[in-house]
């Protein structure tokens, strides 16, 4: 027997694993209205008093719109291999349809070749929830006709961009935007119906499988979907907890995931939203349940269930004594991350998968002089979700790649400036970027393809 220590995890990530970063246009972009945009819906609701913390908007945000060139090159400077990042529809087509701004498209086809020019490569979201507002005055996701309009929107980006652009997503989080757009109403457009959120659910899936639609007859490389998923663990052995659980886990993970890859609801919806779920016309699973190439998990928490009264999915989260919770109040909890790929697995079987967005809003102190800022939270979070992928791996999902929520601090939506995801510092008086710890460790992670993951933390 021998005293040596055992040996330190070999934590590499298979060959060609993509590592980058994340944003979306309107947390970062700036000047929304520039070069012939028209307005989204996210720039007239954080301009109506009361909508977002301190009145905060995106008219400025991290003037990436200017200074993208400046981003590119740092994302270089980080050795990222990839980059994902949203369209502002509304830059591209004013009026939501129709006419096209070639301005617009521009910038993005820009981007897209000083990406490629630095070897990052780009993965592009077609929404990102700035719905251009003269499709909400149409009556937005609550209207059928949105299936064509995006379908449209996804071909004009299509023709300029596929071949340039080799990995399309169509949606980010339908979840968010309508429990937060239509059902709560803490999001853009501010609605709050029972009888709207599963309307505007159902068609954001028919928008979709659209838009995959129209990829297939024009772009020959992957298009996938990206939902948020939030694993559901019961508080209590008790049977109304397990129930509790059924209906928290169908209501945000299984509502998207089940139409977009079995072509059906799950059961508990009719139940959670009572006489406001409809009978659903048979022909629209065909639309919504489209073949995908990958699926885009984007992950930050878990919630421990219990019965209770959140409406309309009748529970609690039960927050956890001994846990670690960030920011935005998401428990940190990274065996979650493992346990819901597996999961996937599971449930819908050997499709890749790209973990889109995982990140924590942490206090950060001020730039400290010669440019650092200590995040040994958000050090310590990334480095416990890499290993959690790692997990899943060697347990057989086919994750990958892995972004990093978020590139840059950047506008938390109605939250407006108040919480930092980034691991690069924004300065929005200056528009200084800064590397965060975090950063300069995850560049490591990236140069070493995940070896260096098992180091020790430098604190
Ligand atoms: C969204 C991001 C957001 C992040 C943190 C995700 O739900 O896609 O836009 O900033 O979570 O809240």
């Amino acid at each position: 027997m021998s005293d040596s220590p055992a040996p330190a995890r070999d934590f590499r990530f298979p060959e060609g694993f993509l590592w980058g970063a994340a944003t979306a246009a309107h947390q970062i972009e700036g000047s929304p209205l520039a070069d012939g945009a028209g307005p989204s819906i996210w720039t007239r609701f954080a301009h109506t008093p009361g909508m977002t913390l301190n009145g905060d908007t995106g008219d400025v945000a991290c003037d990436h719109y200017k200074r993208w060139k400046d981003d590119v090159r740092l994302m270089r400077e980080l050795g990222l291999k990839a980059y994902r990042f949203s369209v502002s529809w509304s830059r591209i087509h004013p009026e939501g349809t129709g006419r096209v701004n070639p301005k617009g498209l521009d910038f993005y086809s820009r981007l897209v070749d000083e990406l490629l020019e630095n070897d990052i490569e780009p993965l592009l979201t077609l929404f990102h929830w700035d719905l251009p507002a003269a499709l909400d005055d149409r009556g937005g996701w609550l209207n059928r006709d949105c299936a064509d309009w995006f379908a449209e929107y996804g071909t004009t980006l299509y023709r300029a961009l596929d071949g340039r652009v080799k990995k399309w997503a169509t949606i980010n989080e339908p979840w968010v935007v309508t429990d937060g757009g239509y059902l709560h109403g803490a999001l853009a457009p501010g609605h709050r119906s029972r009888y709207e959120a599963p309307i505007a659910a159902h068609n954001l899936m028919r928008a979709h499988g659209a838009a995959v639609q129209a990829y297939r007859a024009e772009g020959a490389h992957e298009i996938g979907l990206v939902v948020n998923i939030e694993p559901k663990y019961p508080a209590s052995d008790s049977d109304a907890d397990a129930a509790a659980v059924r209906r928290a886990h169908a209501y945000m993970n299984e509502q998207f995931l089940h139409p977009a890859l079995l072509g059906r609801y799950p059961p508990e919806l009719k139940d959670i939203f009572g006489d406001a779920w409809p009978e659903w016309p048979a022909e629209d699973f065909a639309l919504i349940r489209q073949p995908l190439d990958f699926v885009g998990i984007n992950y930050y928490t878990r919630s421990v269930t219990a019965a209770g009264d959140s409406y309309p999915q009748r529970t609690a989260v039960v927050r956890q004594p001994l846990g670690t919770y960030t920011e935005t109040g998401w428990e940190v909890f990274p065996q979650g991350l493992t346990d819901l790929l597996l999961w996937f697995k599971d449930t819908y079987g050997d499709l890749p998968v790209y973990i889109t967005e995982n990140g924590a809003a942490f206090f950060d102190p001020p730039v400290a002089e010669g440019g650092r800022v200590r995040d040994p939270l958000r050090t310590d979070y990334l480095r416990k979700h890499l290993s959690a992928i790692h997990d899943a791996i060697a347990a057989g999902v086919d994750v990958r790649g892995y972004m990093a929520w978020s590139l840059l601090d950047n506008l938390e939506w109605s939250l407006g400036y108040s919480k930092r995801f980034g691991i690069v510092h924004v300065n929005y008086g200056t528009q200084e970027r800064t590397p965060k710890d975090s950063a300069r460790w995850y560049s490591k992670v990236i140069a070493s393809n995940g070896r260096t993951l098992s180091d020790p933390l430098p604190y």
